[in-house]
C-alpha cells in the first residue's frame, strides 16, 4: 500500500507535531512518521527515544507507523513507497526553508516525490520542539507544549 511520510527530527515531539500527525492520518489512507537527522541540530534523545515517544502519542491512531532514517528523506520515501511528503508551516518564516527543501527532494528524486504542506493549527503557531528545550533548560513550564509524559522526560534531560 502506498504510504505518505510525514517527516521531521521530533526532538521532542511536541502538540503542533500532533496536531498534523492526526489532520494527515485522517486526509491520507495510510502515515509514516519518519524521524531523520537535520544536520543543523544537535538532538537531545536518541533517535530510540524520540521513536518511543512518537509510538506512545500514535498508539490509538491504526493508520499511522513510526519508522526513522539516516540517510537522505528522499530515500526514505523511496523504501517506503511514498510519492508525497507532507509538511506542516508554522508562519511565512518557515516558507522560504520548507520550499527549498520541496525543491531539492523534487528534483533529487527526479520529481517522483512531491511535498504537500498543512497548515499549522494557529494554536500552535509558535511552537518548535526548539522553544520546548529552551524554556525547560530553565525549568520553565512546557506542560502546554507537549504531552505531560514528554515533559517528564524533557526535564530528566536537563536534572
Ligand atoms: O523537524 P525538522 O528538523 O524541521 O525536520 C527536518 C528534516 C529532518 C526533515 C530534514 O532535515 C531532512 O530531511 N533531513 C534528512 C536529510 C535530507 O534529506 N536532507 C535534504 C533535504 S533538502
Amino acid at each position: 500500500m502506498e504510504t505518505v511520510i510525514y517527516p521531521g527530527s521530533f526532538d521532542p515531539v511536541t502538540y503542533g507535531h500532533i496536531d498534523i500527525i492526526k489532520r494527515a492520518a485522517a486526509i491520507f489512507d495510510d502515515l509514516t512518521v519518519c524521524i531523520l537527522t537535520n544536520k543543523a541540530k544537535k538532538s537531545l534523545f536518541t533517535v530510540e527515544e524520540r521513536m518511543s515517544m512518537l509510538e506512545e502519542v500514535v498508539k490509538d491512531l491504526g493508520n499511522v507507523r513510526i519508522t526513522s532514517h539516516e540517510g537522505l528523506l528522499v530515500d526514505c520515501a523511496k523504501d517506503m513507497n511514498a510519492q508525497v511528503i507532507v509538511r506542516g508551516l508554522r508562519a511565512v518564516t518557515d516558507f522560504e526553508y520548507e520550499l527549498q527543501m520541496a525543491q531539492t527532494n523534487r528534483i533529487i528524486s527526479d520529481a517522483n516525490i512531491d511535498t504537500m504542506f498543512l497548515n499549522t493549527d494557529l494554536k500552535y503557531a509558535y511552537l518548535s520542539s526548539s522553544t520546548v528545550k529552551e524554556v525547560a533548560s530553565f525549568g520553565g513550564d512546557i506542560s502546554k507544549f507537549v504531552p505531560d509524559f514528554v515533559a517528564e522526560l524533557t526535564y530528566a534531560k536537563y536534572k
